[in-house]
């Protein structure tokens, strides 16, 4: 018999509403899954075999062919376990269910061995996906029903943590209520940093200079010596920026959710992101990448800060790569199948010492503020260095300490 079960798969930040077909059918005992499907998706057969038979059903002894349509869009993810489980049990009537609600529900899910539902990235967009297309009905592992609960209203999420409570509840023996969504509600009041603006002692010029970057929504450059508090001031930041809209939170859990990634303590992102990648970053991590593109540092800190310490210690190459996403707000990542555009609109924030040892125009260590002196001149005019090389060897002790 034939079943036929909506689940949902991600591409670049947006969900995909795909058809999962089960067909069991006589024959030698196969299991096939087509309709590119990627490594994840081929080994569900694995997982959904076992947990079918360690929740008391009856797994069939014959040729079952799964196919996710449309045939041409590659399939990611562990989220089709929990579709295939039930299309199995439907296709061989162990799930007696109404088919002409077939096309009102969605189903999202991984499967343990023992039938356990688990959570799975990307739910946020899978949910907007399905709200889109007019499915009334999702249902998503109880894990994600924190993320689940920013979606807007419009579609009833259904949160599951084991597989005979998916048959029960498809069969019409029990009741699952929908998670009540937040919209509505203020979720900015209780916005917590661990950090606050006023903890900066002192330094009102650059206070003044980042409300106004604040407000503005500038780029900034701090550059001083070591201990000056470039880093606690960057860190800082984020306190003094506007509370996220619906639609800025929305967003960023949705990022964060295909990621994969927690913002906080919380899976959704009701502060600004504070980004600060090591210098050591590669181009993949700083704007995303992979055969399949994820979201990189650059689309993590969409809605808030990113923040390169260290500035000259970064790659060249690196640094080049922020010219899109600063002038345009997104990242656009060209792969051989496919092209994807994530947002990655933040305030720019960098740091670094004004030369190597740091203390260049401080008065603290003479003779190595000469060495810096003559080192930065060395761009400009190579055999001044030498010079000052010398005058050093030959002066050093009328230079030490002030
Ligand atoms: N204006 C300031 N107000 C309060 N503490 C400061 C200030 N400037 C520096 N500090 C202290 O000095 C420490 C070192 O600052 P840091 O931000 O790491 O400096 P930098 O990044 O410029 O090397 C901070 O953790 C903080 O405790
Ligand atoms: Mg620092």
């Amino acid at each position: 018999m034939l079943s036929k079960i909506t689940g949902c798969t991600v591409i670049g930040i947006h969900g995909w509403l795909i058809e999962v077909e089960v067909d069991v059918a006589l024959g030698l005992p196969v299991f096939a899954t087509v309709g590119l499907p990627d490594s994840a998706v081929r080994e569900s057969r694995d997982r959904v075999k076992a947990a079918i038979k360690n929740c008391g059903y009856e797994f069939p002894s014959r040729k079952i062919t799964v196919n996710l349509a449309p045939a041409d869009i590659k399939k990611e993810g562990s989220g089709f376990d929990l579709p295939i489980a039930v299309g199995i049990l439907e296709a061989t009537e162990t799930l007696v269910m109404d088919r002409s609600r077939h096309k009102t529900f969605c189903i999202v899910g991984e499967l343990s061995l023992d039938g356990g539902v688990r959570k799975v990235n990307g739910v946020l967009p899978m949910i907007l996906a399905a709200r889109e297309q007019g499915i009334s009905k999702i249902i998503v592992p109880v894990e994600n029903m924190e993320e689940a609960r920013v979606s807007p209203p419009g579609i009833d999420v259904i949160p599951v943590s084991t597989l005979p409570e998916v048959v029960e509840y498809l069969a019409g023996l029990v009741d699952i209520s929908p998670i009540p969504p937040l919209s509505g509600t203020p979720l900015t009041e209780n916005v917590e940093y661990g950090v606050d603006f006023s903890d900066i002692k002192g330094q009102k010029h650059v206070k003044r200079a980042l409300e106004i970057a604040a407000s503005g929504g500038h780029n900034v450059l701090l550059k001083g010596p070591p201990g000056s508090g470039k880093t606690m001031l960057a860190k800082r930041f984020p306190t003094i920026l506007p509370d996220m809209s619906l639609d800025e939170i929305l967003e960023t859990t949705k990022i964060y959710s295909i990621a994969g990634k927690k913002a906080g303590e919380s899976l959704l992102c009701t502060a600004r992101p504070f980004r600060a990648p090591h210098h050591s970053i590669s181009d993949a991590g700083l704007i995303g990448g992979g055969t399949s593109p994820r979201p990189g540092e650059v689309s993590l800190a969409h809605n808030g800060v990113l923040f390169l310490d260290e500035l000259p210690e970064f790659k060249k190459n690196v640094l080049e790569l922020l010219r899109q996403p600063v002038e345009e707000g997104t990242v656009t990542i060209v792969r051989a199948k496919m092209a994807l555009t994530f947002p990655a609109r933040f305030s720019l924030f960098a740091a670094m010492n004004p030369c190597p040892c740091g203390f260049y125009g401080t008065a603290k260590i003479a003779a190595t503020v000469q060495v810096c002196r003559f080192t930065n001149m060395k761009a400009e005019f190579p055999a001044l260095s030498w010079i000052g090389l010398i005058f050093i060897w030959k002066f050093r002790r009328s230079i030490t300490m002030k």
